[in-house]
């Protein structure tokens, strides 16, 4: 089985491929134009596989696209490729149309040309596999259930607009030309190699350098949490049982405030790393709460029982379990993320922003 990945150096891609090489003979192309969030060095473990390979290129140039993917003649697609982070799209959308919505459809045209050239009745069939994101299903009142796959959209921001866009020319090209695309829609991912603008490294790694750890408006935000490995099992169990045509929400069931997760992280930190700021007695000293982001959805939750009833797969780590292995990973690996923090936008990023 040969399957061509993109933005495989990014935190989900790199997880999906690590995932892929360890644990099955299957062999992986990974597609990334390394932008600022792809970095090569999350995939050291797996780089010297036989069954890795690399090529630097971008989703919205569509010939090297093309040349790239009729070369390597996948059996399938994972599409994880994005811009993706919500902070950013507000400062300036225009990366986020280009690459999440004509990126898209670049691979979706491509793709329906390639396997007009392949055999689509043997028994291993093309899967195009859009990864998405629970926030085009937008914010969720307290009261209200999670969201499950037939929930209406109503994205916020521009990354989510951007990422619903796509979704729905993914699902009109499935409905259209019969392609055989399946749509997976998760929720908010945390583990090791999580680029340091996000929330969760952002508070543990401005906590470690006894910088203040900024909370958006009143850190009442509800996100959903899954760790990164769990969303890539499930990645590959819907690409190998998945249906055509179908959506599967991902996620684990971990709907927590922003502020109990900075709380959480500075008690973990407390007892793994104890602070030497001599005025502070606890990392918990160190969280402000700054301006709120415009547009900031209140509650995202994800209902995933079709995945687990129809797929059989389940998220094997509790949200406690997987933010130890992740401030842990953090203080041990130093060497992944010091050099990211010493490039300038990082710099302006950290201190000021909590992502998604
Ligand atoms: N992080 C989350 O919590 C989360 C949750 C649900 C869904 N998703 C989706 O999962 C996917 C991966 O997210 P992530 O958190 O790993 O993002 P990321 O920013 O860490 O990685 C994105 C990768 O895409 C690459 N890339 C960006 N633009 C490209 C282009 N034009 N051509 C080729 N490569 C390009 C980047 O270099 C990077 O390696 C995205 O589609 C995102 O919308 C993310």
């Amino acid at each position: 089985m040969k399957i061509f990945i993109t933005g495989g150096a990014g935190f989900i891609g790199s997880a999906l491929i690590r995932h892929i090489i360890n644990n099955t003979s299957y062999e992986v192309l990974n597609y990334d134009a390394l932008k600022y969030s792809g970095n090569l060095n999350s995939l050291s473990s797996i780089q010297d596989s036989k069954r890795y390979s690399f090529v630097k290129g971008d989703i919205c140039e569509y010939q090297i696209l093309k040349d790239t993917i009729f070369a390597f003649k996948p059996d399938g697609i994972i599409h994880l490729a994005a811009e993706s982070h919500v902070d950013r799209s507000i400062d300036d959308p225009s990366p986020f149309i280009y690459t999440n919505i004509l990126g898209t459809y670049n691979l979706l045209d491509i793709s329906n040309k390639y396997i007009k050239l392949i055999d689509q009745t043997k028994d291993s069939k093309f899967t195009f596999q859009h990864v998405s994101t629970d926030e085009v299903y937008g914010d969720l009142h307290p009261l209200e259930p999670p969201c499950d796959e037939n929930h209406f959209y109503a994205p916020s921001s521009p990354y989510s607009a951007s990422k619903a866009s796509s979704d729905h020319l993914v699902k009109s090209w499935n409905k259209t030309f019969n392609f055989p695309s399946i749509i997976t829609n998760c929720s908010n991912n945390y583990g090791p190699f999580h680029f340091p603008e996000k929330l969760i490294p952002t508070i543990i790694l401005n906590a470690i350098h006894g910088k203040n750890i900024p909370i958006y408006g009143d850190g009442q935000q509800v996100r959903d949490w899954i760790y990164v490995d769990d969303h890539a099992k499930g990645l590959l169990t819907v690409f190998e049982q998945g249906k055509h045509g179908q959506t599967y929400n991902i996620g684990a069931s971990n709907e927590i405030r922003n502020i109990e997760i900075a709380h959480m992280i500075c008690e973990l930190l407390d007892e793994m790393n104890p602070i030497t700021i001599a005025s502070l007695e606890s990392y918990k000293d160190l969280i402000t709460f700054v301006t709120d982001r415009p547009g900031h959805d209140k509650r995202y939750a994800i209902d995933s029982s079709k995945i687990k009833t129809s797929l059989s797969w389940k998220p094997e780590e509790s949200f406690e379990s997987g933010l130890r292995k992740t401030v842990q990973w953090y203080l041990d690996n130093k060497s992944w993320w010091e050099p990211i923090l010493k490039q300038d936008f990082a710099l302006t990023r950290i201190g000021t922003g909590e992502l998604q």
